[in-house]
């Protein structure tokens, strides 16, 4: 029987950010993960950090890699009806973000933890959780053939859309909201130097099309898809053709072409569950919310959460109270509704959701709208870079 303060389930982005920050305050935390270390550190998704994120990861001691390699962009440009328009984030909201890839962070999250002799438990099987509503709560899992049992104060569901500390709850006792969207996203990765040196967003009558990045030599590009593709019949050759077909002509045949070393579909959705806490479990990141990927939100709001609980987590075992973990719930709904809507209505800007005319003219008035209204632009800037922490 193996005994921690924490169990923290899933050592994604969440789960192992919640292990580190909590370990810099004396926290004892055990991690355990379904995949291997491999798999975990290998994943591909998000590219787009908010200050907020980079803050709390510089709070970690995770910050060095991340303030060498990082790319910090000033705006993204908007494509659309043939032309394209910037969106100067640091004129607009005095800020900026910073790409880099979430692989690099959980690659540096796990040395980190690594390194501090941290306790993660890989390749776990068959976990379950009991009694979380004892102050004493169960998580038993499998690993190389061996039950394991681990007693903890706090479980931390850092397990993401698929995991099972969400479903762990009674029925009658969470709320789920969610809307799937008739389209998934298409993305690959390749060792070419990007487009441009900030990130495009096109809206095209063949649909969307994202031009991101993950260095001055890697470049991760997207194309809006159906959601019954299948990724065989998407040869490389394919894929660039359609994502130039997309985008305005002169960016188009700037596009530098070469091997996938990656590609992948994604569906869309946005999901979110209420409350995020029950007895001593806490939902974070993936596992209780969702967004589309438009406004690169995701890892954003994960980190956001953590931020939230590792705080109250600390208060509670400094002075016993149990103020601020009661609040995590309604503190970090509000900020993922926010999210919510904002990824929602970039995402109804700039795909193509069907071949409606009045739907499709719609989008482009607000989008010449937008470009030409410093308050509509203000608007987006503020939310793309991160709402302000209350
Ligand atoms: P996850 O990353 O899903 O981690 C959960 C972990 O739990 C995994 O390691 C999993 O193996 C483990 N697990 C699952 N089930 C179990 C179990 N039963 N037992 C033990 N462990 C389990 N976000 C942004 O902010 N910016 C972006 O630019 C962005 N782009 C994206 C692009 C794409 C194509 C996609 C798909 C997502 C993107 N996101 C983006 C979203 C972002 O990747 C996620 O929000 C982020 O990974 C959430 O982290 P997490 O740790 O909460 O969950
Ligand atoms: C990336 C993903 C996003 O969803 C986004 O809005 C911007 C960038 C990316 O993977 O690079």
């Amino acid at each position: 029987m193996l005994r921690t303060q924490v169990a923290i389930i899933g050592a994604g982005p969440s789960g192992l950010l919640l292990s580190q920050l909590l370990h810099l305050h004396g926290i004892d935390s055990i991690l355990v993960e379904r995949h291997s270390r491999e798999y975990v550190a290998a994943r591909i998704r998000a590219g787009v950090l908010e200050q907020g994120t980079v803050d709390l990861l510089l709070e970690a001691n995770l910050g060095e890699r991340m303030l060498k390699e990082r790319l910090v962009h000033d705006g993204f440009s908007l494509a659309f009806s043939g032309r394209t328009e910037r969106v100067d984030l640091k004129g607009l909201t005095q800020k900026a973000v910073s790409v880099y890839g979430q692989t690099e962070v959980t690659k540096d999250l796990i040395e980190a933890r690594v390194a501090a002799g941290a306790k993660i438990c890989f390749t776990a099987s068959e976990v379950a959780i009991e009694g979380i509503d004892d102050h004493h709560p169960t998580v038993r899992f499998t690993q190389e053939g061996r039950t394991q049992e681990i007693t903890c104060d706090f479980v931390a569901g850092c397990d993401g859309y698929h995991g099972i500390c969400r479903q762990s709850v009674p029925k009658d006792a969470i709320r789920t909201f969610e809307r799937l969207y008739p389209f998934g996203w298409l993305g690959i990765l390749a060792d070419v130097p990007p487009v441009a040196h900030e990130l495009i967003y096109s809206n095209h009558a063949r649909g969307f099309a994202l031009c991101s990045m993950r260095s001055s030599t890697r470049s991760r590009y997207y194309v809006q898809c159906g959601l019954d593709e299948k990724l065989e019949a998407w040869t490389d050759s394919r894929f660039w053709d359609e994502l130039r077909s997309r985008l305005p002509d002169e960016i188009a045949d700037a596009v530098v072409t070469g091997p996938s070393i990656e590609k992948s579909i994604a569906p869309l959705r946005s999901f979110v569950v209420e409350p995020l806490k029950f007895g001593q479990l806490f939902l974070v990141g993936d596992a209780a919310h969702i967004v589309p990927p438009t406004g690169a939100k995701g890892l954003n709001l994960a980190a956001a959460d953590v931020r939230v609980l590792y705080r109250a987590i600390v208060e509670y075992y400094r002075t016993g109270s149990t103020e601020s973990l009661n609040l995590y719930s309604e503190k970090s709904l509000r900020r993922t509704w926010k999210a919510v809507r904002f990824s929602w209505w970039f995402t109804s800007i700039s795909h193509k959701f069907s071949d409606d005319p009045f739907a499709n003219r719609l989008q482009l008035a607000e989008l010449d709208y937008l470009s030409g209204s410093t308050a509509a632009l203000t608007s987006l800037a503020e939310n793309y870079v991160g709402l302000p922490f209350e």
